[in-house]
């Protein structure tokens, strides 16, 4: 197959991540018979430097006329703590979702055997967690009107959901849940907020047409707690946006290390898949980051393109890695840390 990727390193510690998942990829093309044209463009930080801009023109018709866009990550600290800044890099990532379309974020949390004992919870507890979160990415409090009024004194942010926007990422979800153990959570906070009512209301009326899926709603908070009780009771779970946001992350420490965890952003016609961390600031350039959950988004990537086999061979390479305890120092035990491009290099050997 001939594939052109975007390769959207960003900011941080994202250029060595995705350096590594290339190597891996370009191993993968190798072995495969398939050929990859990588077509680098900025975006972030990195963007903002050069143009002014997160998310530039240019890298908009890069994205666009590509098979699929491997994203690295984004994010500097010279933005966090200035909340007047008018260009921010995350903007970059909004926008792009935004005009990709990509406006269902899909989030699986698994646990690999060797590393059952590195997560803060208990071996019993997360044995056989294997979920995934699809998380509306286009909608709700990130998107609505915001703004501050009162000079100053009041700022607001307004969650807008469509029915259509409901219904899109609900049918990704039941689909999802009919190739999986046939069970739906969806998520929200009906209780409270007509968003979240018009959700439970949508998705109810969608459950004649999948009389095979086992659906259950369920309050956010209670899903946070349940969550680190019993993650392997979950399966398939579809939410807003925000509330996606949250629980992923704390979804993301079940496995071990957040570095771990890869991601793709689906949606019409494009698809972008990008590790679940940010860009870890403190760890750029130090070569010590963990490459995996970028390389693992690769892999996703290859399945994306219905290329099933090319995925497993990266997971397996993964799991390969971590039984040897080829790894960074996030999973490392004492001095046995291996830097980001020699686990890179290992994999790729490996694949
Ligand atoms: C994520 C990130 C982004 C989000 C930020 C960087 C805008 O946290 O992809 O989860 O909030 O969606
Ligand atoms: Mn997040």
């Amino acid at each position: 197959m001939k594939l052109n990727i975007a390769l959207l390193a960003g900011d941080g510690i994202g250029p060595e991540v995705i350096d590594q998942a290339v190597k891996v990829s370009d191993a993968i093309a190798k072995k495969f018979n398939h050929e990859i044209t990588w077509k680098p463009a900025l975006t972030g930080a990195a963007a903002i430097d050069a143009v002014g801009e997160p998310y530039p023109d240019e890298t908009h018709d890069i994205c666009v006329a590509s098979d699929a866009v491997l994203f690295g990550a984004i994010g500097h600290p010279r933005f966090d703590n200035n909340p007047s800044a008018k260009v921010r890099p995350e903007q970059g990532l909004l926008k792009m979702r935004k005009k990709l379309g990509l406006f269902a974020n899909v989030r699986p949390t698994f646990t690999f055997p060797s590393l059952l004992d590195k997560s803060p919870l208990k071996r019993e507890r997360i044995e056989g967690t294997d979920l995934v979160f699809l998380r509306e990415l286009t909608g709700g409090i990130y998107f609505g009107e915001k703004g501050r009024r009162d000079e100053g004194e009041t700022a607001f942010d307004n969650c807008v959901y469509t029915r259509v926007e409901v219904q899109r990422i609900a049918k990704k979800g039941f689909e999802l849940a009919m190739t999986r153990s046939k069970k739906l959570c969806c998520v929200d906070k009906a209780n409270v907020l007509e968003t979240s009512r018009l959700w439970r209301e949508t998705v109810q009326a969608m459950e004649k047409d999948y009389p095979e899926v086992e659906v259950s709603y369920e309050f956010v908070d209670a899903v946070a707690m349940r969550l680190v009780q019993w993650p392997n009771s979950y399966d398939v779970l579809i939410t807003e946006n925000l509330f996606g946001d949250i629980l992923t992350d704390e979804a993301s420490v079940i496995s071990g290390s957040m570095g771990l965890m890869p991601s793709a952003s689906v949606g019409t016609d494009n698809a972008l898949f990008e590790p679940i961390h940010g860009s870890y600031p403190q760890a750029t350039g130090l070569n010590i980051a963990n490459p995996m959950a970028t390389v693992l988004s690769a892999a996703m990537m290859f399945e994306n393109f219905g290329l099933k086999e090319e995925g497993n061979a990266i997971r397996n390479a993964v799991n390969k890695a971590l039984d040897a305890g080829f790894v960074t120092e996030d999973l490392a035990n004492g001095d046995n840390a291996y830097g980001t491009s020699e686990v890179g290099d290992w994999l790729a050997k490996n694949i």
